[in-house]
């Protein structure tokens, strides 16, 4: 087992790979992933149901296909450890003048934002990609406000038991390729600590869940 010291180099390592394999995916992204995943994008910003004012954390925002979906007077904020995504996010930026969005080259597990600053945030197609979903978690409570909304929105394969074997099975496989390992989602949001106020299927086949909760977390 490795040691502290040894944790964090793995963990670096992991990012690093995870930013590579993102610089290559940036360019077929929105080819590959647009049209598949539009639903589940959909169903999740009418149930964010975000209003006037209100700020939003896009953790893990990618090329930014759900940008152009809000409101110009919600201010978004976009994350992402992949230069070569944020460029393509920076592209959407422009061409739909969205004044109201900002993005910031940030690890979702230690984010430069002060304690409760977010009303909500979400993580879409994100949690089973970062090296430490559970940190992220933290994180994500951590800069969302009290009593804020997070949600979730992952790929966590269909109901048929021989599919989603088969999915485990492959899981280092996707992982090495950037499109995320087998998370125990129910489990992890247990250790998050974190309650479910309601969920969804979505997409194709239902193979997403769609996940909203509510930060009960208290920090100064
Ligand atoms: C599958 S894409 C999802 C993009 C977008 N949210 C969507 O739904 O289309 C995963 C994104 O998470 C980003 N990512 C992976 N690890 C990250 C980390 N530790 N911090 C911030 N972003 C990360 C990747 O660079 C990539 O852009």
């Amino acid at each position: 087992m490795p040691g502290h010291g040894g944790l964090l180099s793995v963990k670096v390592v992991m990012s690093e790979h995870i930013k590579k394999v993102y610089s290559f995916y940036s360019w077929i992204y929105d080819a590959l992933f647009g049209k598949i995943f539009e639903h589940g994008r959909y169903v999740a910003f009418h149930m964010m149901d975000v209003k006037a004012n209100e700020t939003v954390l896009e953790v893990g925002v990618g090329t930014g296909l759900s940008l152009p979906l809000y409101a110009k007077d919600v201010k978004v904020v976009g994350i992402d450890i992949s230069r070569e995504m944020l460029d393509k996010a920076e592209l959407k930026k422009q061409y739909y003048n969205l004044s109201n969005v900002d993005l910031f080259d940030m690890d979702a597990s230690s984010m430069n934002f002060a304690n409760n600053t977010f009303d909500k945030v979400i993580a879409s197609h994100v949690i089973t990609v970062v090296p430490d979903p559970l940190r992220t978690l933290s994180e994500i409570k951590r800069v969302c406000k009290k009593d804020g909304e997070i949600f979730i929105l992952n790929y966590t394969g269909c109901n048929n038991k021989v599919i989603s074997g088969f999915e485990k099975f492959i899981s280092p496989f996707r992982d090495k390729i950037g499109l995320g390992k087998h998370v125990d989602l129910d489990d992890l949001l247990r250790c998050a600590n974190l309650s479910v106020l309601c969920e969804r299927r979505v997409n194709f086949l239902e193979m997403c869940r769609l996940i909203k909760c509510k930060n009960n977390s208290v920090l100064p």
